[in-house]
């Protein structure tokens, strides 16, 4: 029975675990639209959001069954054997809210190790100990207020770095010191400008980016400081949820089809990276807006050990109708190889994908 539901987390089982089960649809609507103002408009009262059964019980239903398919999203991208690595390790879900990151994460990598769920709002703490008790029995769970060292771990910030300062996160790690550090955070642009500044302290400490990039150094070429481009590394993900999801989402007129943020992996681990490191790779950036012939995208590149962003243009003679259909639909995010069909200028590429 668990591991069937591990593998669908399933709206209507879920709804029975939330704080307030019997809560209505009228009511969640209005949750979510007050924790939607905050999200998108209010950020700073973050910290001031009193958590209560309604409110956590929406969040739980909505935005943690929408966020849980961008851990599965960052694992598709990362190196099998760090794959394993990850699957071998304790698990630990930094500022977990209901459990977000640990279920999906118990979906993906169905050997995991232990769980360590460290949440300091002691009714989310409820939550996520209700969900864990009535559908995760089976496995090893373990809920802190506190971290402490685990060499053997995989850390993960899931939305909740870009609650603490820069320094508070560094902090985290180092009392930690992971093999492995995931972000799962917004998809702003102040969120990436304020990550980005963490990236020299990260190489002090021995990790390596794994994804979005490869590069080890500060040559993001979306700098903090770049005023030519008016642009932020994240990635965008397109999906459709369940159909309960689906249904909450148009009530409160929420799009969660879309959805920005900003996903990294780094280790400290030796991963051969040979599929990541193929001569012609490369990251999908942005979605330009699609011309009658081609597909305009913002990708970055690795040339000579520099990422550098560039036009890729690929014409839709070149593709199968089902291709097109697909390339509509693209996440940005996403890798991949490609052939060099033509050189339009040095900062333009024609290409076909592999
Ligand atoms: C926006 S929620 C994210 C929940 C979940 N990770 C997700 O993405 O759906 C952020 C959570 O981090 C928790 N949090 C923030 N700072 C924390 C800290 N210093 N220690 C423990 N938990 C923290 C908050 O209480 C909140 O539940």
């Amino acid at each position: 029975m668990y591991a069937g539901f591990v593998n669908n987390m399933n709206y209507t089982h879920l709804k029975k675990s939330v704080l307030n089960s019997s809560i209505s649809d009228t009511v969640l609507v209005k949750e979510l639209l007050k924790l939607q103002k905050i999200y998108t408009q209010d950020r700073g009262l973050l910290n001031k959001i009193t958590w209560n059964d309604d409110n956590i019980s929406a969040y739980t239903l909505f935005y943690m069954l929408t966020n849980m398919p961008k851990l599965s999203f960052l694992y598709d991208k990362l190196p099998k054997e760090l794959l394993k690595e990850i699957e071998k390790n304790d698990f630990i879900d930094f500022g977990c809210g209901p459990g977000t990151y640990s279920w999906e994460h118990l979906k993906y990598l169905k050997n995991s190790k232990k769980i360590i769920q460290i949440e300091h709002n002691e009714l989310m703490y409820k939550q996520c100990d209700r969900i864990a008790k009535d559908l995760f029995s089976n496995y090893l769970i373990e809920r802190k207020f506190k971290l402490e060292k685990n060499k053997s771990s995989t850390l993960l910030f899931g939305n909740s770095a870009n609650e603490l300062t820069n320094e508070n996160i560094l902090l985290k790690i180092k009392i930690v010191d992971p093999k492995t550090l995931l972000f799962i955070e917004p998809g702003t642009k102040e969120v990436f400008h304020k990550l980005n500044m963490l990236r020299e302290d990260l190489f002090k400490l021995g990790y390596k980016f794994i994804y979005p990039c490869s590069a080890s150094s500060s040559c993001c070429p979306i700098k903090t400081d770049d005023i030519e481009t008016d642009d932020w590394c994240h990635q965008v993900i397109k999906i459709v949820h369940q159909d309960e999801v689906e249904r909450l989402g148009q009530m409160a007129k929420m799009d969660r089809r879309k959805m920005p943020c900003l996903l990294w992996a780094l280790t400290k681990n030796e991963v051969k990276l040979q599929d990541l490191s193929l001569p012609k790779e490369a990251y999908l950036q942005r979605n330009l807006s699609e011309s009658k012939f081609a597909f305009n995208w913002i990708c970055c590149v690795d040339i000579e050990n520099k990422n550098k962003l560039l036009k890729f243009e690929i014409l839709k003679k070149s593709l199968t109708k089902s291709e097109i259909k697909n390339y509509k639909n693209i996440s940005t995010g996403i890798t991949f190889n490609y052939e060099l069909v033509k050189v339009i200028n040095e900062n333009c590429y024609r290409v076909k994908l592999i």
